[in-house]
């Protein structure tokens, strides 16, 4: 069994990762509105990868014979005041759950639960990624503000496809 400590707050990671996708749904559906289809899908596509991680938190707690809860979450901003803020938001975002799952790794090596430290390696990973996607966004849109079709070009060129399979990654509960 995992460490009680590391449960309850792998739970609380779980909402936290629910909450990114429904931001991520709301940053999406703002960009579709704008008619910035390259944004949007984006955002979709980063807002289902949140839902995986959530879903990946959930299938390591039934494995473990651990209790889930699945939470209600907190609302997301859905209005913004230009196109720079959703990604502002994301980026601080980001960060903030990059802090959270360090806090999940220091939970587990504290309690000595080595199988959930291992665990939390992959979001680490992940976490790195996530900000450097983010802030590289952030520097271009804010760079081309006044030139969403520019933004839109560089998304199609960067951003089109999905990242690939990573056969590393935690199975998420439901998956195929
Ligand atoms: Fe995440
Ligand atoms: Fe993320």
């Amino acid at each position: 069994m995992p460490a009680e400590t590391f449960v309850s707050r792998l739970n609380e990671q779980i909402a936290n990762e629910f909450a990114a996708h429904q931001q991520y749904v709301a940053c999406a559906v703002y960009y579709d509105a704008e008619t910035l289809p390259q944004l949007a899908r984006f955002f979709y596509r980063q807002a289902l990868e949140e839902r995986d991680h959530a879903m990946m938190m959930v299938q390591y707690l039934i494995d473990a014979d651990a209790d889930v809860t699945i939470p209600g979450v907190a609302a997301p901003q859905t209005s913004f005041q230009d196109i720079v803020e959703p990604i502002t938001l994301a980026l601080e975002q980001e960060k903030r759950v990059s802090q959270q799952i360090n806090g999940l790794a220091a939970t587990a090596r504290e309690a000595s639960d080595f199988t959930s430290e291992q665990f939390t390696q992959w979001f680490i990973k992940e976490q790195v990624e996530e900000v450097a996607t983010m802030s590289d966004l952030l520097r271009v849109v804010e760079r081309s503000k006044h030139d969403p079709m520019e933004i839109e070009n560089y998304m199609a060129r960067e951003h089109s496809g999905g990242e690939g399979e990573d056969p590393t990654a935690p199975h998420p509960a439901g998956a195929e």
